[in-house]
């Protein structure tokens, strides 16, 4: 995937080419993950149920899925669902479970064929009939190596260090890893584990903050956060968000090199 790959979906003349000539294919970043957040105002705005706000957001995730692949992205996370977020109304979350299985019916046969890699991360926990879509979704892209792209369900980064301090423990005791503990040890033990951390972390609806996610991984992400509502977010964001990325200057607690 390229330059080429992503011009046969923009059309020419249209605005966003400037954009795409922007960007540096050799500098992108490896992983981007994103917040989606603002599903419910973007209904509320239009005098629509939350859920109908959730229903639109489909298509914004089909359109950076594919934006992601055609770029050449090593890994996108989706934040889709936290664990913190079992606290809403039984119906909203019941029709997000839906709309989860429905996607990934929907999109599967797409996700082979763009040569995509499904993985979820999270905890354990959802209803049955969803996480066997999920599994199937999961098995029958594994051996994609394109992007990878890992969905956050029942997700909480406190949950995932937990997780996985408790298995390093167990596995101490056992005596099946004497090995120090080192930082990379940790990072091994989380879902994300084999995976680059992400470059970049994108917000979507202005709020600013992290609301438990990737909390080790996102270390040092750059960070961007925009007004627009997840509904309403497409390509040419992601593109945005990237170019912006690209003129940052990544430190590590360095100093600027002169
Ligand atoms: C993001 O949109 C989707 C999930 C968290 C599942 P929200 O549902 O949080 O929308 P707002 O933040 O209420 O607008
Ligand atoms: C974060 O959004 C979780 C997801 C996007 C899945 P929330 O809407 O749940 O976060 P808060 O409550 O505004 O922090
Ligand atoms: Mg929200």
């Amino acid at each position: 995937m390229s330059l080429q790959d992503l011009l046969e979906v923009v059309p020419s003349g249209s605005d966003e080419l400037p954009l795409v000539r922007s960007i540096d294919f050799e500098r992108l970043p490896r992983h981007v993950a994103i917040i989606m957040d603002g599903n419910g105002r973007w209904a509320k705005l239009r005098h629509k149920r939350r859920v109908e706000g959730h229903r639109a957001g489909s298509a914004s995730v089909r359109d950076v899925v594919e934006t992601s692949a055609r770029l050449g992205l090593q890994v996108l996370t989706l934040y889709a669902f936290s664990v913190e977020n079992w606290k809403r109304p039984k119906a909203e979350v019941s029709t997000l479970m839906g709309l989860l299985k429905h996607y990934l019916r929907i999109e599967l046969s797409t996700l082979l064929k763009n040569n995509i890699r499904f993985q979820v991360i999270g905890r354990p926990g959802l209803p049955e009939d969803v996480a066997s879509e999920l599994a199937r979704g999961t098995e029958r892209t594994r051996h994609c190596t394109g992007l990878h792209f890992n969905i956050a369900l029942n997700y909480g980064g406190r949950a995932e260090i937990t997780d996985a301090v408790r298995r390093l423990v167990a596995e101490a005791v056992a005596g099946k890893n004497g090995d120090p503990i080192e930082e990379d040890t940790i990072s091994s033990y989380l879902y994300t584990a084999g995976q680059p951390d992400p470059d970049l972390l994108i917000r979507t609806s202005g709020e600013m903050r992290v609301s438990n996610f990737l909390l080790w991984q996102i270390a040092y992400s750059e960070i961007w956060v925009t007004d627009v509502l997840w509904p309403d977010f497409r390509r040419r964001h992601l593109l945005q968000a990237i170019a912006d990325y690209q003129k940052r200057e990544r430190r590590y607690g360095g100093i600027a090199p002169v």
